[in-house]
């Protein structure tokens, strides 16, 4: 069976190779150094990824500078960064070669965290609950690409096979994107304008590293699902349309995307659109058309990866009117990409229940992968600033999650 999985044939992404169609989401963990260098959890977790054989794994958001971030102990990609990430890469590399290692490259703009960074924001009319963000202009997002830019350069300097220049989940590039960005500047109001922030990000990346062999794409929202947000009609409605949506991921391509990573919501805003939840599950299923829209528009030299596939695990959460074994991760991963919709499947908190499901589903062991049960303790450390992992499956992380609740106390509202 595992010879003729859709899952197991090879993905070609760019010049490369993928060894198979999953696909480890960029998944932040709170855990580098004081100086944005991996520590030994980062260590720790990667190598696992690494010997779990995924085809692709996405390094977290990691930013090309410390003044405007969400997690106070982030990985940086800065110049005093590069003898440790290159450390680092070779590292992984020598475990599994095979594996292809993107860079996720991240600003946070008005999401940063004001505890330990500073907040911006690009619309004169904050979204409610960012009054404190700053207002900028041309200058410093010019100055953002240019960080976008050297942060892909250090990128294929130490040896990462390419970047998601992320445009996705509220960070900076959908503040800039999404409709709400209504008053007109260089990068707000027309479509046109607000797109080419992403353009010349594109432009300046490629023009700096002319190997066709590194591999760039982003991670996108296509829909975040609340007023003014990305893939919405306009600056005051949440309707769906995807109409920017749709030529976003055709311009990417135009300046050289060699994938598109498929995700929708806005964790701070949106996040059971985001992550779905037990509570909704069979929103998951909207996905699958947010992947089909993708694979719609685009080449079929540029990969589709789609997100949200940690919930469908052996079938067993939930949902109502399937059959469980028509309901789980492996049936919709081969389903989907035998009919067309996706070329790939990414898993976000299923990669830390099991960082080995790629070579346990490959050897068509099934039976014995730690399934995630969606409890989202992972996400409740992720928002309370403590090394996350799974508290479920890792009793590293289970202590470190009742040490959290013991010391900070319970999450009052789950927003990224
Ligand atoms: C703790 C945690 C950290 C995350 N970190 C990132 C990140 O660094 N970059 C990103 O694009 N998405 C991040 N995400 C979102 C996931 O990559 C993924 O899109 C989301 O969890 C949905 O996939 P899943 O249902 O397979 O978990 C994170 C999610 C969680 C729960
Ligand atoms: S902590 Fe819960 S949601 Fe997070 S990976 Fe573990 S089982 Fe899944």
């Amino acid at each position: 069976m595992s010879e003729l999985s859709p899952l197991f044939k090879p993905l070609k992404i760019g010049s490369r190779v993928a060894p198979n169609r999953i696909v480890i989401n960029a998944m932040e963990c709170c855990d580098a150094l004081p100086n944005g260098d991996p520590s030994p959890e980062t260590y720790a977790r990667y190598e696992r990824l690494f010997e779990g054989k995924a085809g692709i794994v996405v390094l977290e958001a990691i930013t090309p500078q410390y003044e405007h971030r969400s997690r106070k102990d982030q990985l940086s990609i800065r110049e005093h960064n590069i003898p440790a990430l290159k450390k680092f890469v070779a590292h992984l590399k020598k475990i599994n070669p095979e594996t292809i290692l993107l860079f996720q490259i991240t600003h946070s703009g008005e999401i940063s965290n004001p505890e330990f960074s500073t907040r911006i924001r690009v619309t004169k009319e904050p979204l409610p609950g960012y009054e404190d963000a700053k207002l900028v202009g041309e200058k410093e997002i010019d100055e953002v690409i240019a960080l976008y830019i050297q942060g892909a350069k250090y990128a294929y300097e130490v040896g990462a096979d390419g970047v998601d220049l992320k445009l996705c989940h509220g960070y900076l590039g959908s503040q800039i994107l999404r409709p709400y960005n209504k008053e007109n500047w260089k990068y707000g109001g027309s479509w046109e304008n607000r797109k080419q922030f992403a353009i010349n990000i594109y432009d300046g990346v490629r023009a700096a590293i002319p190997d066709p062999n590194f591999i760039i794409g982003s991670k996108i929202s296509i829909y975040e699902g609340f007023p003014g947000g990305c893939g919405t009609l306009n600056a005051n409605s949440a309707c769906m349309d995807l109409t920017e949506s749709i030529d976003l991921i055709k311009t990417l391509e135009a300046h050289g995307a060699n994938f598109v990573l498929q995700s929708a919501g806005s964790p701070s805003i949106t996040l059971d659109l985001a992550h779905p939840d037990v509570r909704t599950p069979d929103y998951a299923y909207i996905h699958f058309y947010l992947q089909k829209v993708c694979r719609e528009n685009l080449k079929p030299e540029t990969a589709v990866i789609g997100s949200g596939y940690s919930i469908y695990r052996d079938g067993r959460k939930g949902f109502h009117a399937v059959k469980r074994e028509n309901n789980t991760l492996r049936f919709w991963g081969e389903k989907n990409i035998s009919d067309g919709i996706v070329d790939a499947i990414a898993i976000g908190r299923q990669s830390y229940a099991d960082p080995f499901l790629p070579a346990k589903m490959e050897k068509s062991d099934d039976a014995s992968i730690k399934w995630c049960t969606l409890c989202d303790h992972c996400v409740e450390m992720l928002i309370s600033q403590t090394k996350v992992g799974c508290a479920t499956f890792d009793r590293k992380y289970t202590d470190e999650y009742v040490n959290m609740i013991k010391t900070k106390g319970g999450i009052k509202e789950k927003h990224t």
